[in-house]
């Protein structure tokens, strides 16, 4: 351990609130891929045709099935050992909320109590006429049936429970994810690019209220340059042995 990340670990271990931002970085490990890397999903798919709703109305059978192949990926994905290490830092510190960018469920299936999900989540959908909960599942179209999932109570179209392009962020969730980061000692940002606002605003906003800043990504994000520490590694790997050298701080003789 550097002593610039003991720095963190002391930090960790003394503070009171806890607040971590997650992007797609953090499920990179679980196989999801991220959306702004070489490989990324927006790399292979364009987000103007499927993920505004000009275009799901424009194409309602396309969006749904583009979706119910992330769904079915995701599915299938487990967390990850960077999610698990947030859980046990969860457990270990007073105040803790996990704020994150992802729709992949990946850190409640992990364990984490305080999840502040910014951009929905996937595993949801919704008809847009009634509102009602529905799923994509089996049930969306088969690619040679250009007919789209409706409503089964009011025929409405069914979409993804997630934020598009041009969307708002579900009021609640920014709302407490915004007080969350005021009120953060530790603010961590793992595997964001840290450029779509409004969540790109979260770590500044800790930042100019006190909070320790640390960014965990292998590469340089938006953040980077501003935090007192960057940890350069996978969050499958910079986490556990992090959340580990914070347990030992707390509880010496447990370690
Ligand atoms: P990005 O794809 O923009 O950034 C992913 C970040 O994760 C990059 O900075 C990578 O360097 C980093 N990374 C890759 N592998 C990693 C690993 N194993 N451990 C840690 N970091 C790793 O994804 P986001 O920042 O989440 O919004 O993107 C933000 C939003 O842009 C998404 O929520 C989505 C998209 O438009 C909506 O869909 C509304």
């Amino acid at each position: 351990m550097t002593s610039v990340s003991a720095k963190l670990v002391d930090a960790l271990a003394a503070a009171e609130t806890v607040v971590v931002l997650t992007g797609a970085g953090a499920s990179a490990e679980s196989g999801i891929a991220t959306f702004r890397d070489p490989d990324g999903l927006w790399e292979q798919f364009s987000p103007e045709e499927l993920a505004n709703v000009e275009a799901f109305l424009d194409n309602p059978t396309l969006v749904q099935g583009w979706y119910r192949y992330r769904q079915v990926a995701i599915e299938e994905a487990a967390p990850n050992a960077g999610h698990r290490a947030l859980t046990r830092l969860e457990q270990l510190v007073p105040r803790f909320a996990c704020i994150t960018q992802n729709v992949d469920n990946l850190h409640q299936e992990a364990g984490t109590e305080r999840v502040i999900e910014l951009h929905g989540n996937i595993i949801r959908s919704y008809c847009i006429d009634c509102g009602e909960p529905h799923t994509l599942d089996a049930s969306v179209a088969a690619d040679d049936d250009p007919e789209p999932v409706r409503c089964d109570e009011c025929g409405g179209l069914i979409r993804p429970d997630v934020v598009w392009f041009g969307e708002r962020l579900p009021p609640d969730a920014i709302a407490s994810a915004n007080a969350w980061a005021r009120d953060a000692d530790v603010f961590l940002c793992v595997g964001t690019s840290a450029v779509v606002f409004p969540a790109a605003d979260l770590p500044l906003e800790a930042l100019d209220h006190g909070a320790y800043l640390a960014d965990v990504n292998p590469d340089t994000s938006a953040v980077s340059g501003k935090a007192q520490v960057h940890l350069q590694a996978p969050a499958g790997e910079a986490l556990p042995a992090l959340v580990e050298a914070v347990a030992a701080r707390i509880n010496p003789e447990a370690a």
